[in-house]
């Protein structure tokens, strides 16, 4: 089928739960809200297959009928993510054994051992005859399929004897002998040495956990567990998509992830994905650098390939204990923002509300009332109508980022899960700030793994880099000699990907290219601050979690702590490094906070010209994609304030159709979006 290319609108639509009386109720306001894109059968499996040797697709036949005639596209989903009742029944070992060691029973969603034989076969099973049914050539329905969705949010844990089978062999595979498991989880630490691989034991509550999934006796033996766990789950994905392949070669296959996400290294599943697509729920209302940062990560997963917005409430969510309606604007605004940080597709969960059960209260486009007129519809509507006038534009625009931002699950995990120097260490907060420092100087981002290639970039902004696997260290040496600004945090270069220390100073093999050496780290209570003095004392920043007594070797010092035994020694320093180019190397000591990071980014970005028109725009966020020699940037007001913003080219704002002018003054409402089209010429 030609589609127009157009930014996919619609969302999670679930009629089999509903009576069949409402459905053409449904496609009139479909029509009325220029909803093209269903995503259908996410829940399902106890409809199509009722017991293990029946299939029955009639009622899904009625629902792609029904979609077909009235022209919408599907993400036609497995409906593998919830196991039917009669499943768990015949076999018990489906349901998942927790973190406790307690085996559950039937319940929930989100609850098949992904090492269950009787899941695995089943799961496959009706991926492959939905596939089969839908996906092929001659089927009516095939000409409506965008794409697969496998499964739904995969994500959890399971401990069982199955998995712990499966465990044993993941490590075979991982290390060949027992000797090197041994040395890899340093087992002569407490006698832990193993003699036969049925000795091992997945790590949880019965076993090495003695204060929760982040308090292991064992740590190495705690990262493979996780790592195998989020195979696992991958696995589960590969061989439902290749069921899907046997009969639809071409469609593209996805699986919605949920952001960062911390039980699954998304950068080690995005290779099998043929485009990701996410879930957008932040936690709260001012969570806009979080968002923008999830969306760079989930568009850095496939090395900038634009992704689906694949799920966000129209209004609230209701799994909180409190669940804020998204203010008039909102929905449309962080819709825009997913777009102008790379998404192809805005889309919704879900189409029409839960009669019953734990989603009832959840938003939705469609109230139970079925009414058209409610202000969340009409915002829907309206974006509707937008998107479908931006139909042309946009789609398959890139970003041009000229800071690579690096995540990496392992020191992610790792760093969490470390007995010392600091339990209140979080990654993802960790991050966030640094990130943040970034996004309020509207600097585009890429998020790249630490297997990227970095030598496209001028600063490569490194927080938590705890873990320090394969050439990176000497890839980071590469791209400092070769005149590229590094910028690294407290707790990097501490453990290999075993998370065993080096034998040699901190920040082991990042010391050399940073020019300083740690011997000691102090970690205090989160409320205890110190401060780190800058300029000669010009300004200072608050500092508090962990502070690095570091010793500079070649670096230089920039920043100095305030107070304690260590005051006045060195937080913040700067290595320069002459090689093919002239590089530098930073390392921050501590935690600065959010004064203190955007004093540094000031420094660093200034240093390489990296501040432009719309660095530090109060509330206002300005990003760029770019296609065939257009640029489209989006102008993004957060605030609860008129802001004034002044273009710096000449362009035509697409959503009004008025030309602007370079130097021209445009005003943006509180939560309104300017969309600037401008030709560049490459
Ligand atoms: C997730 C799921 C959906 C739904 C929403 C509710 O994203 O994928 O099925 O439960 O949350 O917010
Ligand atoms: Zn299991």
């Amino acid at each position: 089928m030609t589609r127009v290319e157009k930014i996919l609108f619609g969302g999670d639509y679930n009629p089999e739960q509903w009576p069949e009386d409402v459905w053409d109720q449904d496609m009139a306001l479909f029509e009325e809200a220029r909803v093209d894109t269903l995503t259908v059968n996410v829940f399902a499996w106890a409809t199509l297959q009722p017991d293990e040797h029946t299939y029955d697709f009639a009622v899904l036949d009625r629902i792609l009928e029904k979609l077909a005639a009235a022209g919408k596209t599907v993400c036609l989903a497995t409906s593998t993510a919830a196991h039917p009742a009669w499943m768990a029944r015949a076999y018990p070992d489906v349901t998942r054994v927790d973190f406790d060691g307690r085996r559950h029973v039937f319940g929930q969603r989100h609850n098949s051992c992904p090492n269950s034989p009787a899941y695995r076969r089943l799961s496959v099973e009706l991926a492959r005859r939905i596939a089969e049914r839908y996906g092929a050539a001659d089927h009516p329905a095939s000409d409506i399929i965008a794409a697969w969705h496998v499964n739904n949010e995969f994500g959890g844990t399971c401990y069982c004897e199955h998995c712990a089978t499966a465990f044993r062999v993941w490590l075979r595979e991982r290390y060949g002998t027992l000797d090197a498991l041994n040395e890899a989880w340093n087992t002569a630490f407490w006698s832990h040495t193993f003699y036969a691989w049925e000795e091992v034991v997945p790590a949880n509550a019965l076993s090495e956990h003695w204060g929760g999934p982040n308090v292991s006796a064992f740590q190495g033996t705690t990262l493979d567990y996780l790592r195998f766990n989020s195979d696992s789950l991958l696995r589960n994905f590969i061989d439902e998509k290749a069921a899907i392949r046997e009969f639809s070669p071409d469609v593209p296959v996805t699986t919605n992830f949920m952001g960062m996400y911390r039980p699954l290294d998304y950068f080690r599943w995005a290779p099998h994905l043929d485009f990701v697509s996410w879930d957008n729920y932040p936690p709260d209302m001012q969570s806009h650098a979080r968002m923008a940062l999830t969306h760079d990560l989930m568009r850095g997963l496939k090395g900038g390939q634009p992704f689906w917005l694949m799920e966000q409430t129209p209004s609230q969510t209701s799994s909180r204990p409190f669940n804020p309606v998204k203010r008039p604007g909102v929905m449309r605004l962080w819709s825009y923002q997913a777009v102008a940080h790379g998404a192809d597709a805005v889309l919704f969960f879900q189409m029409r509300q839960s009669r019953g059960a734990s989603e009832k209260e959840h938003g939705a486009v469609i109230t139970h009332a079925g009414r058209s007129d409610t202000r969340v519809f009409r915002e829907v509507a309206g974006l509707g109508e937008e998107l479908e006038a931006l139909a042309g534009e946009i789609v398959g625009a890139r970003t041009r980022a000229k800071v690579a931002f690096v995540f990496d699950w392992d020191s992610w995990w790792a760093v969490e899960i470390s007995d010392g120097p600091s339990r209140h260490v979080s990654y993802q907060q960790t991050l966030i700030a640094y990130y943040r420092a970034l996004y309020e100087r509207n600097v585009a981002v890429d998020v790249v793994p630490t297997g990227a290639d970095l030598s496209g970039y001028d600063v490569v902004v490194a927080p938590l880099l705890h873990v320090i696997k394969g050439d990176l260290a000497a890839r980071v040496e590469a791209f400092v000699e070769g005149g590229g600004t590094f910028v690294t945090s407290f707790l990097s270069g501490r453990v290999d990907e075993s998370d065993n220390a080096f034998g040699m100073d901190a920040p082991g093999p990042l010391a050399r290219v940073l020019g300083i050496r740690i011997d000691e780290t102090d970690a205090l209570a989160p409320e205890d601050l110190n401060a780190v003095v800058f300029d000669g004392g010009a300004v200072r920043f608050a500092a508090n979690l962990v502070f690095d007594l570091v010793q500079p070797g070649t670096a230089e010092v920039v920043g100095v702590y305030e107070s304690d035994f260590y005051a006045g020694t060195a937080a913040v320093t700067r290595n320069v490094v002459v090689g093919g180019g002239s590089g530098d190397a930073w390392y921050v000591g501590t935690n600065l906070d959010a004064g203190g990071l955007g004093w540094l980014f000031d420094r660093v970005l200034g240093d390489r010209g990296l501040l432009n028109a719309y660095s530090g725009l109060p509330g206002v966020e300005a990003v760029t994609r770019h296609r065939d020699g257009v640029a489209y940037l989006f102008l993004l007001n957060h605030g609860e304030e008129e802001a004034d913003v002044v273009a710096d080219t000449d362009g035509v704002s697409l959503l009004t159709g008025t030309p602007v002018r370079a130097g021209e003054r445009l005003t943006l409402a509180p939560k309104d979006v300017l969309i600037l089209r401008s030709a560049t010429g490459q």
